[in-house]
């Protein structure tokens, strides 16, 4: 216990020793409690809970009598919330998480999932109707409701599938051997397998060949849930939370296709944010670019390189002295940074800057950020009322507040202020980390400004300035909050609460905002602390969106809560460039994008901190491009890992960049789909195959949309890959080739360094792009060709959705089925937006043998038209026909 119960019983508290070491029986001996006065109103059930016996007083006094609320919200929906009957408990804000409201006609019998319970002592079972499989169940564990903990506890079928629970570096199927997941935002650098990150997702999937159903618990206080398989026969999952209610949706999912869950989940987090398309384009950062010309030397060597860069970034190197929306003159003078961006813009390219969320406390210097958030007072408060100080990169800080109606207002002027009307730093996206919030001061933080001094902050320079007149670029051309009801938390120890979460970080307010911090509408950080960077990046992004109305805003946090990824992206923080965190950001971006619906997600390609090698940065350079984020970012005394810094990378990166962009309007369909309804971006092996259990561990391999399935090198030296392939067709990337898969692993060797292995799954119809181009600007003037991948039916099926790529509200779409049966290609739609480019050909994938002649719209093409490759079994339709309408290709 060392420094915890040392501090606390300085404060003359006495420490409750953690769960950990609590005896199994005497959990078990608490009383529980029992329903009493149960109302049925058609879709609702109310009941009062009474506890049943002798308060046990685990971590606090047992609550008397609790509420119970459950709703039939929709078909697939149950919602349960156990409250306190007689005092107000935090709930997490509708401002930040809306919820959506039920259909509220819905018998119990109509249901997909039902509720049953047992009065005395109360306990609940959640079943699903069709094949009566028990998805939750109380049973045997009584339900504890203290101030400062909540306990709930089911058993689950043994070696369960498991997913979700993040954000966490583990595997994507957890695992249930003594094993704990702790929820509670926290600046995790090296992300660290088994502990809490920057992010908090408190829902689950649980898979089984009978089906897939989901459990979302909104609470966004400190967690431990835990998994275990002590029992024999069985897995038991445990939430142990430390305040707020027991808000529980349970979600029936699908018998058959996982992905139903996936959209079940959006109605209630909401549908991601659409993207603009050229945000699927290759962006590069590091931190420890040192000057202006540092910077624009990137950009010249990517282009020299032939390597296709959209996007170029600046970490917090530009600001003078690390603060907020200023320049450093000396090193990123303004009339130079403007040069950048405007040469980014005349080559279609693009510009990113960060923005942290602490402000330098820096009373009466003129410092403008902070003198109007003082004028404003928008900042958090102390329990005192003074302003909650924290040491951060600039030295001492502030933090702004989210939950001050003004504070919106505010970022959004700080924005136009720095961005537009004081600078012209007209950024394309913005970059918003260090916001669970992060403070480098550890508790408690009782002298920042000792700490400010101690941990050199701001770091001084380490190189001197550059030529301010350099020349670069040798080819250069010219919302309102509603209040919330006060919680009432007296008496309770919010540093220290009886029950310790798991915190890598140590106690709740190490190295962050103290859990005693009060908002402005009286929430305070205990309850809402893991709600800090998605409502930042709320505000972020309708300041992004205030800069350029109309237009899709780009905006990429660190720390997320359920439900963030309806505005903004996420990259998976501050990772090794090891072999290890390669491997695991798989299960990484596949949690955020098939589960949590934050899909615009990719991990530091090459890594984040240490140094990476030339093979580790070539194989991540080609995982990288099948993230939905593709960005190389390094950290400052890292060596320097541009893709263009071997020849081997760079040509690594060229090869996977071709691939990416030459299915970049797939895949932009896939997002537009997920932003509609849900539909999750990646998919792990078992969405597609949910009845082969050798599916449901796989996570070094992943579907990149619905139909593109990705295996890349995971071993370091590794030249080949032992892939599993499930009992279906597929078709090499490259070559167009059948490759029939048993449901076994498949060795490919001879991967070399600059190769990804890549597999279309049969049934699918791609639109490619016939090419890869260097912007997207330029893609997007590129033609389209076809590629029918049938299934052992002879059918396929795909999309294409097209649009101006930036707007929000779209005045035309362009929409397009195609389906592939009986030998013919159907192509019909909507062709409102003019897609300016030609089909130039259909390759249509394992024909047994040459056809006679291939017809377009009942039209017999000239035989120069047409190729046949027995040994891939491909035959190639050269076309060259506008896209701008339906038309259909017969082959025989
Ligand atoms: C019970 O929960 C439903 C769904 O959240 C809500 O609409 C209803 O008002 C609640 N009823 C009571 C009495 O709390
Ligand atoms: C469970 O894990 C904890 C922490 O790693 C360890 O201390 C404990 O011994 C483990 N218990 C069992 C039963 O394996
Ligand atoms: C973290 O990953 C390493 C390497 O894969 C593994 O050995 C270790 O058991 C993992 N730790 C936890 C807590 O999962
Ligand atoms: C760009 O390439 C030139 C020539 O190889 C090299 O001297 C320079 O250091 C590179 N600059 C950057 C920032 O990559
Ligand atoms: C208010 O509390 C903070 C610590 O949270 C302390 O540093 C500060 O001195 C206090 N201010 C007053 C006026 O007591
Ligand atoms: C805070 O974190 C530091 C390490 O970063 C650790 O040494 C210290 O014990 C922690 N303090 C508390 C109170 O958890
Ligand atoms: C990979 O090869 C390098 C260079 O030969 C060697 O130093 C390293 O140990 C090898 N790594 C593994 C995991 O075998
Ligand atoms: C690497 O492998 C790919 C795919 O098999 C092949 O096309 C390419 O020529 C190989 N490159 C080298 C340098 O051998
Ligand atoms: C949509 O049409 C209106 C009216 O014709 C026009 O002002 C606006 O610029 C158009 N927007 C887009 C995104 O094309």
């Amino acid at each position: 216990m060392g420094l915890h119960s040392l501090t606390a019983s300085l404060l003359g508290l006495v420490v409750v020793a953690s769960s950990a070491v609590v005896d199994p029986k005497i959990l078990d001996a608490c009383p529980g409690y029992e329903l009493d006065n149960v109302e049925t109103h058609g879709s609702m059930l109310l009941a009062d809970l009474k506890l049943r016996g002798k308060a046990c007083n685990l971590f606090g006094p047992d609550i008397e009598k609790l509420q119970l609320n459950v709703t039939y919200e929709t078909t697939s929906r149950l919602h349960i919330k156990v409250t306190d009957s007689s005092s107000a408990r935090y709930e997490v804000p509708d401002s930040v998480l809306p919820r959506p409201a039920g259909d509220g006609h819905i018998l119990p019998q109509q249901s997909e999932i039902q509720f049953k319970y047992t009065s005395s002592p109360f306990s609940f079972s959640i079943h699903r109707a069709s094949n009566s499989d028990v998805l939750f169940s109380t049973g045997s564990h009584p339900l504890i409701f203290e101030p400062q903990y909540l306990r709930i506890k089911t058993d689950l079928p043994a070696n369960a599938n498991l997913y979700g629970l993040g954000e966490h570096t583990d595997n994507f199927r957890l695992p249930t051997h003594n094993y704990t997941r702790t929820l509670w935002s926290r600046d995790a650098y090296g992300v660290p397998n088994g502990t809490n990150l920057y992010g908090n997702h408190p829902v689950y999937f649980e898979h089984r060949t009978t089906g897939t159903h989901g459990v979302f618990l909104v609470n966004s206080n400190g967690m431990d849930v835990k998994i275990d398989d002590a029992t024999p026969g069985r897995t038991t999952l445990e939430y142990n939370v430390i305040g707020g209610v027991l808000d529980f949706y349970f979600l029936a999912g699908s018998e058959d296709d996982p992905t139903v869950l996936a959209r079940q989940y959006a109605q209630i987090v909401g549908t991601p944010a659409e993207v603009p398309y050229w945000s699927l384009g290759l962006h590069q950062c590091r931190f420890g670019y040192q000057n202006y010309i540092d910077v624009a030397g990137v950009i010249t060597n990517y282009s020299l390189a032939n390597i296709p860069l959209e996007t170029m970034w600046t970490d917090i190197d530009y600001m003078y002295k690390r603060r907020i929306f200023t320049l450093d003159p000396d090193y990123f003078p303004l009339s130079r940074m403007q040069e950048i961006i405007e040469y980014l813009h005349a080559h279609d390219q693009r510009y990113v800057l960060m923005t942290d969320p602490a402000v330098a406390y820096l009373p009466d210097q003129g410092y403008g950020p902070y003198d109007r958030g003082t004028a404003m007072d928008i900042w958090l408060k102390a329990a005192n009322g003074s302003f909650s100080l924290g040491a951060v990169w600039p030295g001492v800080t502030v933090f702004p507040d989210w939950f001050n109606p003004d504070t919106q207002g505010y970022w959004s002027n700080e924005f136009a202020m720095f961005y537009d009307s004081q600078t012209g730093l007209d950024i394309d996206g913005a970059w918003i980390d260090m916001n669970e919030p992060s403070s480098f001061c550890s508790y408690p933080c009782t002298d920042p400004f000792e700490q400010a001094v101690q941990q050199d902050l701001p770091p001084a320079r380490t190189s001197s300035p550059p030529n301010p007149t350099a020349p670069i670029f040798a080819n250069s051309p010219k919302s309102s909050m509603s209040l919330h009801k006060r919680v009432n938390h007296q008496g309770e120890n919010l540093e220290f609460p009886p029950y310790e979460i798991n915190n890598a970080a140590g106690s709740l307010s190490n190295k962050t905002s103290d859990a005693d911090a009060v908002h402005a509408n009286g929430l305070v950080e205990y309850d809402v602390h893991n709600l800090y960077g998605t409502m930042m990046s709320t505000a972020t992004h309708n300041a992004m969106l205030a800069r350029r109305p109309g237009l899709r805003t780009l905006v990429i946090t660190r720390s997320t809560f359920a439900g963030a990824g309806r505005r903004v992206g996420k990259w998976l923080g501050d990772n090794f460039s090891d072999w290890e965190h390669y491997r695991n950001s798989i299960s990484g971006i596949l949690n955020m994008a098939s589960i949590f619906h934050v899909p615009m997600i990719g991990a530091d390609i090459c890594g984040y901190a240490e140094d990476t090698t030339e093979t580790l940065c070539a194989r991540w350079a080609m995982l990288g491009a099948f993230y939905p984020f593709m960005r190389n970012h390094n950290a400052d005394t890292s060596i320097s890992q541009e893709f263009y810094r071997w020849p081997t990378v760079a040509q690594a990166a060229i090869n996977a960049l071709n691939i990416r962009y030459r299915l970049m309007d797939y895949f932009y369909t896939t997002f537009h789909t997920a932003s509609t309804d849900g539909t999750p971006v990646l998919n792990p092996l078992w969405y597609n195959y949910p009845q082969d259990p050798d599916t449901f561990a796989i996570d070094l391999q992943f579907f990149f949309g619905p139909s593109i399935l990705v295996s890349p090198v995971t071993e370091e030296n590794a030249t080949s890959v032992s892939l599993y392939l499930p009992k279906d067709t597929f078709y090499d990337f490259n070559t167009l080739a059948p490759i029939q898969g048993t449901g076994s692993i498949v060795d490919l060797d001879n991967v070399n360094l600059t190769s990804i292995p890549v597999h279309i799954r049969s049934g699918v119809v791609l639109p490619l792009r016939a090419s890869g181009a260097m912007t997207t600007t330029q893609l997007r003037k590129t033609d389209f060709e076809i590629v029918v991948a049938p299934n052992k039916d002879g059918e396929a099926s795909g999309s294409l959705y097209m649009d101006d790529s930036v707007s929000i509200s779209q005045n035309a779409t362009t929409e397009v089925s195609m389906a592939y049966s009986k030998n013919t290609l159907d192509v019909h739609g909507s062709f409102d937006y003019p897609t300016g480019v030609k089909i130039s050909r259909v390759r249509f994938l394992d024909v047994s043998k040459a056809p006679r002649g291939v017809q377009l719209d009942g039209r017999v093409l000239d035989k120069n038209a047409i190729t046949y490759n027995a040994w891939g079994k491909v035959l190639d339709v050269a076309l060259e026909i506008p896209f701008r309408g339906n038309f259909s290709v017969r082959i025989g």
